[in-house]
Protein backbone atom coordinates (compact mmCIF):
# COMPACT_ATOMS: atom_id res chain seq x y z
CA UNK A 1 0.00 0.00 0.00
CA UNK A 2 1.15 3.52 -0.64
CA UNK A 3 2.44 5.48 1.84
CA UNK A 4 0.73 8.89 2.95
CA UNK A 5 2.90 11.82 3.09
CA UNK A 6 2.43 14.74 5.49
CA UNK A 7 3.84 18.12 4.88
CA UNK A 8 4.68 20.60 7.39
CA UNK A 9 6.04 23.97 8.08
CA UNK A 10 9.94 24.60 8.95
CA UNK A 11 10.29 26.88 11.65
CA UNK A 12 8.66 28.65 14.51
CA UNK A 13 5.41 26.71 14.06
CA UNK A 14 7.08 23.27 14.94
CA UNK A 15 7.30 24.02 18.48
CA UNK A 16 3.96 24.31 18.76
CA UNK A 17 2.77 21.69 16.04
CA UNK A 18 5.42 18.15 17.87
CA UNK A 19 3.25 18.17 20.92
CA UNK A 20 0.20 17.79 18.86
CA UNK A 21 1.47 15.19 16.90
CA UNK A 22 3.08 13.38 19.79
CA UNK A 23 -1.01 13.71 21.91
CA UNK A 24 -2.27 12.61 18.09
CA UNK A 25 0.50 9.52 18.38
CA UNK A 26 2.47 9.95 15.56
CA UNK A 27 5.90 9.78 16.25
CA UNK A 28 8.70 10.82 14.09
CA UNK A 29 12.01 9.36 13.44
CA UNK A 30 14.49 11.10 15.89
CA UNK A 31 15.92 13.15 13.41
CA UNK A 32 12.84 15.14 12.46
CA UNK A 33 13.80 17.28 15.90
CA UNK A 34 17.66 17.85 14.89
CA UNK A 35 17.91 21.21 13.77
CA UNK A 36 21.12 20.50 12.41
CA UNK A 37 19.76 17.23 10.43
CA UNK A 38 19.36 18.26 6.62
CA UNK A 39 17.18 15.64 5.65
CA UNK A 40 14.03 16.40 4.48
CA UNK A 41 11.62 13.26 4.92
CA UNK A 42 11.28 11.51 8.05
CA UNK A 43 9.84 7.88 8.52
CA UNK A 44 7.05 8.03 11.75
CA UNK A 45 6.07 5.07 14.27
CA UNK A 46 3.30 4.53 11.97
CA UNK A 47 4.13 2.49 9.15
CA UNK A 48 1.96 3.98 6.64
CA UNK A 49 3.16 7.83 7.23
CA UNK A 50 5.92 9.87 6.09
CA UNK A 51 6.62 13.39 7.19
CA UNK A 52 8.24 16.25 5.03
CA UNK A 53 9.88 19.30 6.49
CA UNK A 54 9.37 22.18 3.45
CA UNK A 55 8.75 26.34 3.90
CA UNK A 56 4.94 27.32 4.32
CA UNK A 57 4.17 28.02 1.07
CA UNK A 58 5.98 24.87 -0.15
CA UNK A 59 3.45 22.62 2.04
CA UNK A 60 0.67 24.16 0.20
CA UNK A 61 2.09 23.62 -2.96
CA UNK A 62 3.09 19.78 -2.51
CA UNK A 63 -0.72 19.34 -1.01
CA UNK A 64 -1.75 21.21 -4.24
CA UNK A 65 -0.39 19.14 -6.74
CA UNK A 66 -0.79 15.62 -4.47
CA UNK A 67 2.86 15.27 -3.90
CA UNK A 68 2.11 15.50 -0.39
CA UNK A 69 -1.50 13.78 0.68
CA UNK A 70 -1.63 16.13 4.28
CA UNK A 71 -0.07 19.14 5.41
CA UNK A 72 0.07 21.65 7.87
CA UNK A 73 -0.54 25.41 6.86
CA UNK A 74 -1.69 28.62 7.98
CA UNK A 75 -4.62 30.34 6.88
CA UNK A 76 -2.90 32.87 5.06
CA UNK A 77 -1.23 30.83 2.91
CA UNK A 78 -4.60 28.93 2.19
CA UNK A 79 -6.05 32.57 1.15
CA UNK A 80 -3.45 33.64 -0.99
CA UNK A 81 -3.45 30.01 -2.89
CA UNK A 82 -7.30 29.45 -2.64
CA UNK A 83 -7.40 26.20 -4.29
CA UNK A 84 -10.00 23.57 -5.40
CA UNK A 85 -7.21 21.01 -4.63
CA UNK A 86 -6.52 21.72 -1.22
CA UNK A 87 -9.54 21.06 1.44
CA UNK A 88 -8.94 22.34 4.96
CA UNK A 89 -10.63 19.78 7.24
CA UNK A 90 -9.28 20.98 10.77
CA UNK A 91 -8.44 24.37 12.49
CA UNK A 92 -5.49 23.19 14.73
CA UNK A 93 -5.52 26.30 16.72
CA UNK A 94 -2.04 26.85 16.79
CA UNK A 95 0.23 29.89 15.02
CA UNK A 96 -2.01 32.64 16.20
CA UNK A 97 -1.13 35.33 14.82
CA UNK A 98 -3.21 38.26 11.93
CA UNK A 99 -2.16 39.39 8.38
CA UNK A 100 -2.88 42.97 8.73
CA UNK A 101 -1.65 46.37 6.21
CA UNK A 102 1.13 48.20 7.73
CA UNK A 103 2.63 51.72 7.25
CA UNK A 104 5.48 53.49 7.99
CA UNK A 105 4.96 55.55 11.38
CA UNK A 106 4.66 59.24 9.61
CA UNK A 107 2.70 57.35 7.21
CA UNK A 108 -1.31 57.38 8.33
CA UNK A 109 -2.94 57.92 11.51
CA UNK A 110 -3.59 54.11 13.20
CA UNK A 111 -7.18 52.83 12.78
CA UNK A 112 -7.78 54.50 9.61
CA UNK A 113 -11.22 53.01 8.10
CA UNK A 114 -11.64 52.78 4.33
CA UNK A 115 -12.36 55.53 3.21
CA UNK A 116 -9.21 57.35 3.97
CA UNK A 117 -7.43 54.45 2.40
CA UNK A 118 -9.74 55.01 -0.48
CA UNK A 119 -8.06 58.69 -0.69
CA UNK A 120 -5.05 56.84 -1.89
CA UNK A 121 -5.72 56.65 -5.76
CA UNK A 122 -3.33 53.84 -6.06
CA UNK A 123 -1.60 51.74 -3.40
CA UNK A 124 1.40 50.12 -3.82
CA UNK A 125 2.16 47.47 -1.60
CA UNK A 126 5.26 44.90 -0.88
CA UNK A 127 4.04 41.49 0.33
CA UNK A 128 4.49 37.77 0.62
CA UNK A 129 0.55 37.37 -0.38
CA UNK A 130 -0.01 38.99 -3.80
CA UNK A 131 -3.39 37.83 -4.41
CA UNK A 132 -4.81 37.66 -1.21
CA UNK A 133 -3.53 41.49 -0.94
CA UNK A 134 -5.21 42.26 -4.72
CA UNK A 135 -8.58 40.95 -4.64
CA UNK A 136 -9.22 42.20 -0.63
CA UNK A 137 -8.35 45.78 -1.76
CA UNK A 138 -10.32 45.15 -4.83
CA UNK A 139 -13.12 43.92 -2.14
CA UNK A 140 -12.93 47.60 -1.05
CA UNK A 141 -12.65 49.24 -4.20
CA UNK A 142 -9.21 50.29 -3.06
CA UNK A 143 -6.57 50.18 -6.45
CA UNK A 144 -3.64 48.01 -5.24
CA UNK A 145 -0.79 47.06 -6.84
CA UNK A 146 1.76 44.77 -5.00
CA UNK A 147 5.23 43.73 -5.21
CA UNK A 148 6.22 39.80 -3.86
CA UNK A 149 8.78 40.15 -1.48
CA UNK A 150 9.40 36.52 0.11
CA UNK A 151 10.74 38.02 3.81
CA UNK A 152 11.90 40.97 5.62
CA UNK A 153 9.13 42.92 3.99
CA UNK A 154 9.41 45.42 6.36
CA UNK A 155 12.34 46.98 4.99
CA UNK A 156 10.30 47.97 2.10
CA UNK A 157 8.92 51.12 2.21
CA UNK A 158 12.19 52.55 3.67
CA UNK A 159 13.82 51.74 0.64
CA UNK A 160 11.04 53.28 -1.56
CA UNK A 161 9.41 50.40 -2.89
CA UNK A 162 6.30 51.16 -1.29
CA UNK A 163 4.09 52.81 1.13
CA UNK A 164 2.45 49.90 2.91
CA UNK A 165 3.06 46.35 3.25
CA UNK A 166 0.67 42.82 4.23
CA UNK A 167 2.27 40.53 6.63
CA UNK A 168 1.99 38.39 8.88
CA UNK A 169 2.02 40.12 12.49
CA UNK A 170 2.09 38.44 15.80
CA UNK A 171 3.46 40.40 18.96
CA UNK A 172 4.06 43.33 16.61
CA UNK A 173 7.61 43.66 17.29
CA UNK A 174 9.23 43.13 13.87
CA UNK A 175 7.08 46.33 13.17
CA UNK A 176 8.08 48.34 15.77
CA UNK A 177 11.77 47.79 15.38
CA UNK A 178 11.34 48.73 11.79
CA UNK A 179 9.24 52.10 12.49
CA UNK A 180 6.15 50.69 11.38
CA UNK A 181 2.69 50.29 12.36
CA UNK A 182 -0.26 48.44 12.23
CA UNK A 183 -2.93 50.15 10.25
CA UNK A 184 -5.44 47.07 9.00
CA UNK A 185 -6.34 43.72 9.85
CA UNK A 186 -7.19 41.81 7.35
CA UNK A 187 -7.33 38.10 8.62
CA UNK A 188 -6.73 35.95 11.40
CA UNK A 189 -4.93 33.69 11.06
CA UNK A 190 -4.20 29.94 12.74
CA UNK A 191 -2.73 26.95 11.20
CA UNK A 192 -4.98 23.97 9.31
CA UNK A 193 -4.66 20.35 8.78
CA UNK A 194 -5.23 19.89 4.90
CA UNK A 195 -5.56 16.98 2.67
CA UNK A 196 -5.08 17.03 -0.47
CA UNK A 197 -8.65 16.59 -2.80
CA UNK A 198 -7.75 13.30 -5.03
CA UNK A 199 -6.14 11.82 -2.03
CA UNK A 200 -8.60 12.36 0.32
CA UNK A 201 -10.80 9.85 -2.09
CA UNK A 202 -8.21 7.84 -2.64
CA UNK A 203 -7.29 6.89 1.11
CA UNK A 204 -10.26 7.85 2.99
CA UNK A 205 -10.32 6.07 5.77
CA UNK A 206 -6.69 6.53 6.78
CA UNK A 207 -6.84 10.39 6.31
CA UNK A 208 -9.96 10.23 8.23
CA UNK A 209 -7.87 8.47 11.18
CA UNK A 210 -5.52 10.93 11.02
CA UNK A 211 -8.25 13.47 11.16
CA UNK A 212 -9.44 12.07 14.11
CA UNK A 213 -6.54 11.79 16.24
CA UNK A 214 -5.51 15.63 15.41
CA UNK A 215 -9.21 16.45 16.61
CA UNK A 216 -8.69 14.29 19.54
CA UNK A 217 -5.25 16.10 20.51
CA UNK A 218 -6.62 19.93 19.88
C1 LIG B 1 7.06 36.73 10.36
C2 LIG B 1 6.43 37.91 9.65
C3 LIG B 1 7.01 39.10 10.39
C4 LIG B 1 7.21 38.57 11.78
C5 LIG B 1 6.13 39.08 12.69
O1 LIG B 1 8.33 36.51 9.83
O2 LIG B 1 6.71 37.90 8.27
O3 LIG B 1 8.22 39.51 9.80
O4 LIG B 1 7.15 37.13 11.71
O5 LIG B 1 6.29 38.63 14.02
P1 LIG B 1 6.26 39.65 15.24
O6 LIG B 1 5.03 40.50 15.10
O7 LIG B 1 6.19 38.76 16.46
O8 LIG B 1 7.52 40.44 15.22
P2 LIG B 1 9.15 35.19 10.08
O9 LIG B 1 9.86 35.26 11.39
O10 LIG B 1 8.27 34.01 9.90
O11 LIG B 1 10.29 35.27 8.97
P3 LIG B 1 10.22 35.72 7.43
O12 LIG B 1 10.41 37.20 7.39
O13 LIG B 1 11.35 34.96 6.80
O14 LIG B 1 8.89 35.29 6.89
Amino acid sequence: MKKLLFAVPKGRILDELNPLFERAGIIPEKDFFNGSSRKIIFSTNLKNLEIIKVRSFDVATFVKFGGADLGVCGFDVLEEFSSNEIFPVLDLKIGKCRLSLAGKTNSLSNNQDHSSLKSNSHIRIATKYPSLAHRHFANLGIQAETIKLNGAIEIAPQLGLCDFIVDLVSSGKTLEENNMIELQKILDVTSHLIVNRASFKISNHEINQIIHSFDAAI
